[in-house]
């Protein structure tokens, strides 16, 4: 997403843009798409089968058709490919979790100015109960899916044998790697409650066999094994610039010989480190969700790797449209 505000207009359109996800987070609450399914519906049926008012459906269907997700045909609406795959109950590929993570959100955002006077998070602490890490694992897992495929296809591991994923949560991108690395074996380091999902999700997979677990805190536990390759995806948002310099440092210990860390997160890329406007709007949401996480910049990352014992810091860029966020990973050697 680009903005470039320079007119009131300009403002205006970029104000009134949450027009849209409003009507998306609706017809979410009122579970459109999974009644829908595959049928194709008049307005009357499916406001009488949603129980909601016919002028009220008929709004939201046109906007929703407008923006690509339902299909009109005369008088009958059905959706989509998206609606009907990802947004439907009855589809296996349906992102429940994930949604439901997206839709808690619209709320957390609310609070965004209260957020930005204390500096603090919305909830006074992230809520680290098991059942809440279970549904997270799980909306990672589902937020990931393509992203890991792409990645492993990508990514050259041939000479390592041994993989840490830190933080890897659900295994998602553990199992594609292992998927694409026969001799590998990997090891996600998480919360045991997170390993519970990994675990799950291992068992359907043929090579889940090569895949071992170490329930701790990374930050506080100690870390066992070392490895050819630590694949470190979407954690260092989460800590202050300190934190992660000490987590660096104490991971390196962890390399063999001419191993390698590899980073993937959303990272500013531009001089003024303001660009692109993912990696800012992500850092409202650590402002609203963590004590002290944020995004940085790729010269930031590269900076603590060179001051924690790394060598050669440097870029690996993914094909365009590939991999999580803007499809680059940063790499050192340990
Ligand atoms: C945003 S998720 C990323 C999951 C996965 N790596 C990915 O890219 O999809 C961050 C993961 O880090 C784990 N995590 C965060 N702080 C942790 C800590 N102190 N100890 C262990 N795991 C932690 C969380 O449980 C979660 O699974």
């Amino acid at each position: 997403m680009t903005t470039n505000i320079k007119t009131f207009e300009d403002f205006r359109e970029t104000f009134f843009a949450f027009r849209l996800p409003r009507i998306l987070l609706t017809a979410l609450d009122l579970q459109l798409f999974t009644v829908m399914d595959t049928k194709s519906w008049t307005i009357k049926n499916l406001a009488k089968t949603l129980g909601v008012s016919e002028r009220g459906l008929e709004i939201l269907c046109r906007n929703l058709a407008s923006a690509g997700l339902l299909q009109k045909r005369g008088f009958r609406y059905s959706s989509e490919r998206v609606g009907r795959q990802f947004l439907n109950k009855h589809s296996p590929l349906y992102r429940g979790s994930y949604l439901q993570l997206m839709c808690q959100q619209w709320d957390n955002w609310n609070s965004l100015t209260q957020a930005v006077k204390t500096g603090h998070p919305v909830e006074e602490k992230e809520p680290e109960t098991p059942s809440y890490r279970h549904a997270f694992t799980w909306a990672m897992h589902e937020r990931s899916l393509d992203a890991a495929r792409q990645v492993a296809n990508q990514v050259d591991f041939t000479s390592a044998t041994s993989l840490l994923d830190v933080g890897g949560g659900p295994g998602t991108y553990a199992l594609e790697f292992l998927a694409k690395n026969p001799k590998m074996t990997a090891t996600i380091l998480d919360r045991p409650a997170a390993l519970d999902v990994a675990r799950d999700i291992a068992k359907t997979r043929r090579q889940g066999k090569r895949l071992s677990y170490q329930a701790a805190d990374f930050l506080i536990d100690p870390i066992h094994g070392k490895y050819d390759v630590i694949w470190i995806s979407n954690v260092i948002h989460i800590f202050s610039p300190s934190t992660n310099k000490k987590f660096f440092r104490r991971l390196r210990t962890h390399l063999n010989p001419r191993g390698r860390i590899l980073i993937q997160d959303t990272f500013l890329s531009d001089k003024q480190s303001i660009r692109p406007a993912e990696a800012n709007l992500f850092a409202v949401t650590m402002l609203l969700f963590t004590e002290s996480g944020n995004t940085y910049s790729l010269a930031d990352v590269h900076e603590w790797l060179k001051k924690t014992g790394y060598k050669n810091p440097g870029i690996l860029t993914l094909k365009k449209g590939t991999g999580d966020w803007d499809g680059i990973l940063i790499q050192a050697h340990g």
